[in-house]
This record gives C-alpha cells, sequence and structure tokens, in this order.
C-alpha cells in the first residue's frame, strides 16, 4: 500500500494490476469505505495522482442489479424538527471565493421525502454555470450541488419504499448537494446497489446518466457508427468514450494534452485529436476520408461548436450538450440545411422526468459498471469545505475524470 495526496485529502491505494481491460473480472465483494491511521481509503475504482502525473487503475466494483422501488403511501413519520449542518453557500454569484463554508439549515421534512447525510458529492461544471450567473438560481443566497450519495437519516410523513440506513443516489434537481445533510424527494433518490463504494456511485450518477442519455437517447449508436467527442478526458468524456465504444462505434476524442490524449486512448478513443495544438476538423475528415462523423458530442460549445458542424456527415447529429468554454454562438437555421443535420440540445433533467425513466436509466448505468463496461475514474478527491479549490481546478481545465466532495465531518 502506498499514500497520495490528491486535492487536500491522503489517499491510500493498492498495488492491483493496472493493464486495461474493458472486461475485468469481477469482485463480488463490498467495498467499503473505511478510514486507516487518519488516511482516507477509497477501495474500488481509478484515481488520478498529481504527484506522478500517472493513472493507476483499481478494479471496478460489482453490482447486482437496481431494483425499481415504488413509493407508496402510509401512515407514519418519524422526523420534522430542523437541523443545522456544515454546507457550502453562495450569497452572491462571482468567482470561486463566493463558496462560503458556513451553517446551513436543512430545513423540515415533508411528505415524500428523505433527508439524506451525503457521505460522496459529485461536482460538475453546472456547479460552476450556477456560481457565475450563466444559469440562474432560483434562490440567493443558495447551497450548491446536483449530485451526491448519501444514507437515509429520516423519513417525511407517510412514505413508505424507503428507510433509515437505506444509500441512496441522485442526481439533478433538488440543488443543495454541497452540504452534510440535504432533504430530497424521495422518488429521485435511486438505491446504490450493495457492491458499489458511495465515492464511485457519487462520481458517476449525474455523469454517467449524461452519457446513457446522450449514446441511449439522444443519438443511438450503434457498430459501424463514427462518433466525435470533445473533452474526451473529462468526467463525462471519460465514460462516454468508454460506452460508444462498447457499443461499437469508432470513437475519435478531441482533448487539450497529451496526457489527457494517454487517458482517451485508454478509455476507448480509437483516434485522439489535441484541439489545442492541431485543426481537429482537417483531422476528423482526415481519419473519415471525407465522409464525416454521425454525431458529435459536443460539451465544449463557444469554441468547437462550428468546427463540430463541419465535421458531420450528410444527416448526421450535432448534440451540443455543454459549453465549457462558453454559450456558442447562434447559428442561422440554413447552416443545418446545407448538410439536413439535426440539432439538439439535451438536458440530463428532461431525460429522467419520470420516475421509471430515471429508475431505467440508473439500472442500465450502474449495470455497465458492474460489467466491466465503464470504470468509473474517481480521478480528484477534495474536503467539502474546500469546494472553492475544486471548482477553480475543474475551471482551469487541470482535471481529469471525476471530481468528488468528502464532507469533512466523515473523515
Ligand atoms: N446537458 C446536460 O444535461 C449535461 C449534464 C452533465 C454535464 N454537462 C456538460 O458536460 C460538460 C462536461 O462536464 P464535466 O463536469 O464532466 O466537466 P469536464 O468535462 O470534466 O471538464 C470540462 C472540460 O472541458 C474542456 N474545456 C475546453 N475548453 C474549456 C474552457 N475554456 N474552460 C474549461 N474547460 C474547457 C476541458 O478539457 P480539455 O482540457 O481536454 O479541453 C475540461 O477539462 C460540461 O460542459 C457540462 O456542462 C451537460
Amino acid at each position: 500500500m502506498g499514500s497520495l495526496r490528491v486535492g487536500l485529502v491522503h489517499l491510500h491505494h493498492c498495488h492491483h494490476n493496472h493493464s486495461h481491460n474493458h472486461n475485468p473480472s469481477l469482485s463480488k465483494s463490498r467495498l467499503p469505505l473505511t478510514l486507516k491511521s487518519g488516511l482516507l481509503v477509497l477501495p474500488c475504482s481509478s484515481f488520478y495522482s498529481k504527484s506522478n502525473r500517472n493513472f493507476h487503475r483499481l478494479p471496478s466494483a460489482s453490482v447486482t442489479t437496481t431494483d425499481p422501488i415504488k413509493l407508496k403511501v402510509r401512515a407514519s413519520s418519524n422526523s420534522t424538527h430542523k437541523t443545522m449542518v456544515k454546507g457550502i453557500r453562495v450569497h452572491e454569484i462571482g468567482g470561486p471565493e463566493v463558496l462560503k463554508w458556513e451553517d446551513v439549515e436543512v430545513g423540515e421534512l415533508k411528505e415524500g421525502e428523505i433527508r439524506v447525510r451525503n457521505k460522496a458529492i459529485g461536482l460538475n461544471f453546472i456547479d460552476i454555470y450556477f456560481r457565475t450567473g450563466l444559469y440562474k438560481s432560483p434562490t440567493i443566497p443558495f447551497t450548491p450541488g446536483m449530485e451526491a450519495v448519501g444514507e437515509v437519516v429520516a423519513v417525511g410523513p407517510g412514505l413508505t419504499g424507503r428507510k433509515v440506513g437505506d444509500l441512496v443516489a441522485y442526481a439533478g434537481n433538488p440543488m443543495g448537494s454541497y452540504a452534510e445533510e440535504q432533504i430530497l424527494p424521495a422518488d429521485r433518490a435511486v438505491p446504490v446497489p450493495p457492491s458499489v463504494d458511495p465515492i464511485t456511485a457519487a462520481s458517476v450518477m449525474l455523469k454517467g446518466l449524461t452519457a446513457h442519455c446522450l449514446v441511449r437517447r439522444c443519438f443511438k449508436v450503434e457498430a459501424g457508427h463514427t462518433v466525435l467527442i470533445h473533452a474526451a478526458a473529462g468526467g463525462v468524456g471519460s465514460l462516454l468514450c468508454q460506452w460508444a465504444n462498447a457499443l461499437g462505434a469508432t470513437v475519435i476524442g478531441t482533448v487539450s494534452t497529451k496526457e489527457k490524449a494517454v487517458q482517451a486512448r485508454e478509455d476507448g478513443c480509437h483516434h485522439v485529436i489535441i484541439y489545442k495544438e492541431e485543426d481537429f476538423v482537417s483531422r476528423v475528415k482526415e481519419i473519415t476520408a471525407g465522409q464525416g462523423v454521425e454525431v458529435v458530442y459536443d460539451s465544449v460549445g463557444k469554441d468547437t461548436f462550428q468546427g463540430s458542424l463541419d465535421c458531420l456527415k450528410f444527416r448526421g447529429h450535432m448534440v451540443l450538450f455543454g459549453q465549457s468554454s462558453g454559450a456558442p454562438d447562434p447559428i442561422p437555421v440554413s447552416t443545418i440545411a446545407a448538410k439536413s443535420l439535426f440539432l439538439t440540445r439535451p438536458s440530463l433533467m428532461h431525460y429522467t422526468i419520470t420516475q421509471d425513466e430515471l429508475l431505467e436509466a440508473s439500472g442500465e448505468l450502474f449495470a455497465n459498471v458492474a460489467s466491466g463496461v465503464l470504470r468509473v475514474r474517481v480521478n480528484h478527491k477534495f474536503l467539502l469545505s474546500q469546494a472553492a479549490e475544486a471548482q477553480t481546478a475543474l475551471e482551469n481545465r487541470q482535471t481529469t475524470g471525476s471530481i468528488v466532495l468528502i464532507p469533512d465531518a466523515s473523515l
């Protein structure tokens, strides 16, 4: 065992076989999060060492199945009291410095709700959009965060189907996961399969559901397709490349650095373009012998959008799902008429509107984690109180794979 410093959390890592394998043999045992000598021991998945710039691949956790849950109402209640916990609050939009570590009121449990003590909180680019005001928070001040995994500590009046002690994950609304505890509608929280540890689950929930929405719903990737994925080493990008590869597509990924290119290749990219150094449009034309690709998954936005349209073949699909570099400029309809293109701007929340949609998508996601089709890269961990540092790293393109925040009190 060795120890690494990642973010500001000391981590242990195990020396497993680090070779890449899309179908690793899986351990059936549950791998709990444990503390040893003040060190946070992360039992599975890969992580990124800032000290040696290497990725260490550890075996994926296994999963049984995600059983659909149905929530029925009955006359019972066990908690309505207010609770104060620690969390991050934003009182004004701005830079990372507006993320303040404060006391946060959890609020009162209402019918159909659960109170959850978070074990791991996923950090996502959307958190930056809300902090900077690109997306408008419905309230100021607000607690950021749209992804977490935690233990149910109380259930609202009249709720069955959830009980104290359940481990659940959620992604999307309501915002407020940057806190030790939060209240959630019970039907937005899915059970975490017993063999997936909380940190892995918090690393894959929102980003993996997004990847599912993109390759299985917005444009169904099939064998024989050629797909272009921007920011291929990012949180969503890593999962998207692996999933598109597993579906039989030829995957072209773009990244900004040679280090990120190494990860993108490990994640199933057949071709990697370093778009800071090379013109990605001409490289895609070269790779596809002038044909172009069936689909572009573009989360970079402003800097890539026009070039992405140029990479598409006739009747190709432009799936713009983010704007890490800024919102793209508007285009006239005649631009997509030129090649009879399809243009969509999906939001994960619109693809998980019903509980059935959410359970189906998360079931498929966790099954792919179980089978090893998706290897979750938990590359960066920060204390929750250091969310500002974590967001700065994400914003400055210094991260790869997933970033998680660990509530300070749990260490
Ligand atoms: N529509 C939805 O429902 C949905 C859901 C989830 C996520 N998203 C979007 O998906 C994208 C990825 O999210 P994520 O959390 O996984 O982040 P991420 O991809 O890990 O991080 C963003 C990456 O974008 C690239 N990038 C290019 N230009 C950039 C710039 N000017 N500033 C910052 N980054 C830039 C960087 O990769 P390189 O250094 O390799 O260029 C950077 O690492 C985001 O745009 C997010 O909004 C959308």
